[in-house]
């Protein structure tokens, strides 16, 4: 499906009401609440079986997917801030709640996510570290985007990390 243009609008979401979805193990979308696909824009049937890149927002960097990515293929949960890009090019953030989905057995069949709203006060801190680390990533590519933010959060606070960052974010500037 081809990509919409970004444009500079927000979606407003509501408090207490959270946007979830589950994939397999490769990101795949295997289900969608109602919310999801009110606020994408995008119907269930266009959700369910694609990649959950659908809604990513260019403004994303990408070390925050590998993040994820390694820390939830690693059986652990993970939390994050993203910006997401509606079907007609309008954004939205959400704090996110990712987690493993496992079998009886314990192995690891999926993933889901959990989203909610996040106050504004975080978004506006977070979006300009955020365009950095995409600008970075543009120019010098994700090993540089890494060192950026290692050296931001540190510079910062000794005891911040991309783990923890949402619930340190006071003391980022
Ligand atoms: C359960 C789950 C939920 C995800 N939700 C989102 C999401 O809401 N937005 C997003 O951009 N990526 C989400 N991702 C990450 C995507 O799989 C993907 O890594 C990311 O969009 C970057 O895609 P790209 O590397 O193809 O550009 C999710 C992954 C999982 C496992």
């Amino acid at each position: 499906m081809k990509k919409p243009e970004p444009i500079n609008e927000e979606i407003e979401l509501q408090n207490n009401i959270y946007i979830e979805s589950d994939t397999d193990k490769k990101g795949v979308i295997t289900y969608v609440n109602d919310y999801f696909a009110e606020i994408s824009g995008y119907s269930k049937d266009e959700l369910l079986g694609s990649p959950h890149n659908i809604v990513r927002h260019p403004d994303m960097p990408k070390i925050l997917f590998k993040i994820l990515w390694d820390r939830i293929s690693r059986g652990e949960n993970f939390h994050a801030a993203i910006k997401n890009m509606a079907k007609d090019g309008r954004y939205y953030w959400v704090f996110t709640d990712f987690e493993p989905l496992r079998d009886d057995k314990g192995d690891i069949i999926g993933y889901k996510a959990a989203r909610k709203k996040i106050s504004k006060h975080v978004t506006q801190l977070l979006d300009p570290l955020y365009k950095k680390l995409t600008e970075i990533e543009k120019e010098s590519g994700m090993n540089e985007s890494l060192n950026y933010l290692n050296n931001f959060l540190k510079e910062r606070s000794q005891d911040i990390t991309i783990d923890n960052l949402l619930e340190n974010i006071h003391k980022l500037y």
